[in-house]
């Protein structure tokens, strides 16, 4: 056994919405740590294979479910699916999400609650198939992929936007209940990341964005991994209920 506080040796991680952007990244990453990975998304297995191999290649083990996070039912056969082959799941990362623009007074009430469903509903789906484990193991990491638009809004995704900053007061008050039960939870909210989400935006958003962002460029996936690994791995024992912002310095609290 590694004796380096970042790594995941001997960890078995649930990655949601792992197939694409950030969350292959951080399966890819915790992989390398030393995690065994279950691969969860809504796209079917083809979409996957990219992660999948580069879970192997790097030496670990690598199960896809293909599951809808906000469904009950699916989230239940993953969680199951994930127990009954690993035995164990250490590692939580709630990351899977959808993104759209709408102005308030246009907003579909269908494109709400599938927003609201999957980033927020979706994570406490998550959380609750999978905190049993934990909670009876007396161990467990769970890092939620907010957003910075949780913390500070932003025109035309107010959907988004209450989303995220749910899952900030979900993670807030989740650590406040199971931190000295062993489970540390915490939050990512990461600005404007090359992914095929932030390819969605429009061109007028992305060149106005460029133009306030401190650091002058967009981030990239392998700017956020390291984060994960910290709140995952012994690095980031001491983190509790925090939203840690890689972000250019678009946002700086
Ligand atoms: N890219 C950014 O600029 C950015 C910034 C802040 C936060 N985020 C957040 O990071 C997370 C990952 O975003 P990304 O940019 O990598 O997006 P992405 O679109 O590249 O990947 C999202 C993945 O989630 C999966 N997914 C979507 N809905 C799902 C569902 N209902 N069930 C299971 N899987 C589902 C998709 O199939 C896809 O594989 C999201 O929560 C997003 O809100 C992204």
């Amino acid at each position: 056994m590694s004796s380096s506080p970042w790594s995941l040796e001997g960890k078995v991680s649930v990655v949601t919405g792992a197939a694409s952007g950030i969350g292959a990244g951080i399966a890819t990453a915790f992989a390398e740590a030393g995690s065994d990975i279950v691969v969860v998304d809504r796209a079917p297995r083809q979409a996957a294979e990219p992660v999948l191999d580069a879970i192997r290649a790097a030496g670990r083990e690598a199960l896809f479910v293909q599951a809808d996070v906000s469904s009950d039912e699916q989230v239940a056969s993953m969680a199951a699916a994930a127990l009954g082959h690993f035995g164990r799941v250490d590692i939580l990362v709630n990351n899977a999400g959808i993104f759209t623009e709408h102005k308030v007074e246009e907003m579909p009430v269908e494109d709400w609650d599938l927003v609201l469903g999957v980033n927020l509903r979706g994570t406490f789906l998550c959380i609750r198939h999978l905190l049993p484990h934990m909670l009876e193991r007396g161990s467990g990491r769970i890092i939620n992929m907010a957003s910075q638009l949780g913390q500070i809004g932003g025109a035309d995704v107010a959907h988004y936007a209450a989303s995220k900053a749910g899952v900030i007061g979900l993670t807030k008050s989740l650590a406040r209940e199971v931190s000295t039960r062993g489970v540390l939870v915490n939050a990512i909210a990461p600005g404007p990341i090359v992914t095929p989400l932030l390819e969605s935006e429009t061109e007028e958003w992305r060149s106005r964005k460029l133009g306030e962002l401190p650091i002058g460029r967009f981030g990239e996936v392998s700017e956020v991994t390291p984060t994960a690994l910290l709140l995952a791995s012994d690095a980031g024992s001491y983190y509790v209920g925090q939203t840690l912002g890689p972000n250019g310095g678009d946002v700086m609290l």
